[in-house]
């Protein structure tokens, strides 16, 4: 692949989330000028591991890490003000200054205490029913945005009075709606909050832009922008495993709402796959695997949550779900991840189709019944033995993974161009 010759280009994950889109967004980062984070919040947990060092980011862009690449987070993020300070400080305690760097919407919706709060007690309320959330406030703040009254946006920083105004008038619905439906006994301090907010607001003064104009003037010049999507095109509110998902949206359909660009910005769109499937939190699964291949997967491939720590649960390759990712958003290339942690078992599956008691699914279908009730139709390759975490071309591989990767190409219908074997920038091979 010729990272030269892509236009604007977004990085979207193709099953539940955790896919790897941190490590191909680092690895591209040097090709384009801008990374955009346009959807999610503090849920997401992107992984960067340059040598010896690790990075995992939340809220920052990938591409923040890049010196003299620029980060914006768009209108369609959530942010959680107290995360992406964290985050700057970090980064800048290992030597990595931000400065004007980052761009932040002025457009962005900001997740409050109270979101947290309430995702912790609806989570609760729900008992087995619940959704597994990250507990980072995010389903409230989106339905806050979607609500309207009770929303506070970057902007609104720039008011102090109003702002107070703003979050006593909030903070009162609250305290009354979390006693009334919670029993809760622990009211929100409006001052207190307040001030905690304007103190935010001082830090982040100066990277508050207008990040829709930003982009435009950029494109105009001539920059290019890579979009970094969070989370999984599974977990999209409107077209993934509904009610478990999450409050945003997740594909590369989400781009230009999340994003502020015009819809025909996007040149290329990869999409990011492990070469099994994993997902975190509730919800149907039809290809997990419950048993001791399932854990040794979780062992090798280290599945564990980079933002909550949750063990993933780790199921074979779903073609179904990936074929229907690259529909949705119109994959043009695709990044198989983790090969490495395949190696060692004696034949590896592929999930083909889906079946329920009342018979075969057409794919992935919107029903939730159904799709809890959905059984795998696996079929089986060859596995491998080889250690391949320093394996450098295509042509090294095992002929069983290079027939596996074939055959996920095939079932998917979308040029594999990137496969990964291993977490660090050097293990990653190009197929075309
Ligand atoms: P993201 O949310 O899509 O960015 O993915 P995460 O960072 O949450 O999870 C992916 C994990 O797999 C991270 O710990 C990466 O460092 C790691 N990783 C990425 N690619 C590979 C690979 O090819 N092999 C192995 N073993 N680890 C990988
Ligand atoms: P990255 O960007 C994996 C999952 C949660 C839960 C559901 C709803 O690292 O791939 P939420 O807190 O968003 O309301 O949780 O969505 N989830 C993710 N799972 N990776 C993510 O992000 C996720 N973001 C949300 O586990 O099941
Ligand atoms: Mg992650």
């Amino acid at each position: 692949m010729d990272f030269n010759k892509l236009g604007h280009t977004c990085v979207v994950g193709m099953h539940w989330g955790d896919e790897g889109k941190g490590k191909i967004v680092d690895l591209l980062t040097e090709h384009f000028d801008i990374v955009v984070r346009f959807n999610g919040g503090g849920n997401a947990g992107h992984t960067v591991v340059v040598g010896s060092e690790k990075f995992a980011l939340h809220l920052l862009p990938v591409g923040i890490l890049s010196p003299n690449k620029t980060a914006v987070v768009g209108p369609g993020v959530a942010l959680d003000l107290a995360g992406i300070i964290d985050e700057i400080d970090k980064l800048a305690a290992r030597g990595i200054t931000i400065g004007d760097r980052l761009r932040i919407s002025d457009r962005a919706n900001l997740v409050m205490p109270w979101h947290k709060k309430q995702d912790n007690l609806s989570e609760a309320a729900l008992g087995d029913k619940k959704i597994g959330t990250t507990a980072r406030g995010i389903g409230p703040c989106y339905a806050d945005k979607m609500q309207r009254a009770t929303a506070i946006r970057v902007v609104d920083l720039a008011k102090p009075d109003r702002l107070r105004q703003k979050i006593e008038r909030i903070t009162q619905f609250k305290n009354t709606m979390f006693t009334a439906l919670y029993n809760d006994r622990e009211p929100l301090d409006a001052k207190a909050v307040a001030d905690q907010y304007l103190g935010f607001a001082d830090r982040l003064r100066g990277n508050v832009t207008d990040t829709t104009m930003f982009l435009y003037e950029a494109m105009q010049s001539g920059k290019r922008l890579l979009f970094e999507g969070a989370n999984g095109t599974l977990l999209d509110v409107d077209h993934g495993t509904f009610p478990f998902v999450t409050s945003s949206s997740t594909s590369a359909i989400g781009v230009p709402a999340g994003a502020g660009v015009p819809a025909q910005t996007l040149k290329t769109c990869l999409g990011v796959t492990k070469a099994y499937t994993t997902r975190v939190g509730a919800g149907p699964f039809p290809s997990e695997l419950n048993n001791d291949i399932g854990q040794y997967i979780r062992d090798r491939g280290h599945e564990y949550g980079t933002t909550t720590g949750r063990p993933r649960r780790c199921g074979w390759f779903d073609a179904v779900a990936a074929r229907y990712s690259a529909r949705l958003s119109g994959i043009t290339q695709i990044a198989v991840m983790h090969l490495d942690t395949l190696t060692g078992l004696d034949q590896v599956g592929i999930c083909t189709g889906y079946r329920t008691p009342a018979g075969a699914l057409p794919g992935l279908v919107s029903d939730a019944t159904l799709m809890e009730q959905a059984e795998p139709v696996i079929e089986y390759m060859p596995g491998w033995k080889q250690d391949l975490r320093e394996v450098r071309s295509i042509q090294q591989l095992p002929a069983e993974t290079r027939d596996y990767i074939d055959r996920l190409e095939t079932l998917i219908g979308v040029p594999i161009s990137i496969v990964s074997v291993g977490p660090e920038r050097t293990q990653t091979l190009m197929r075309s």
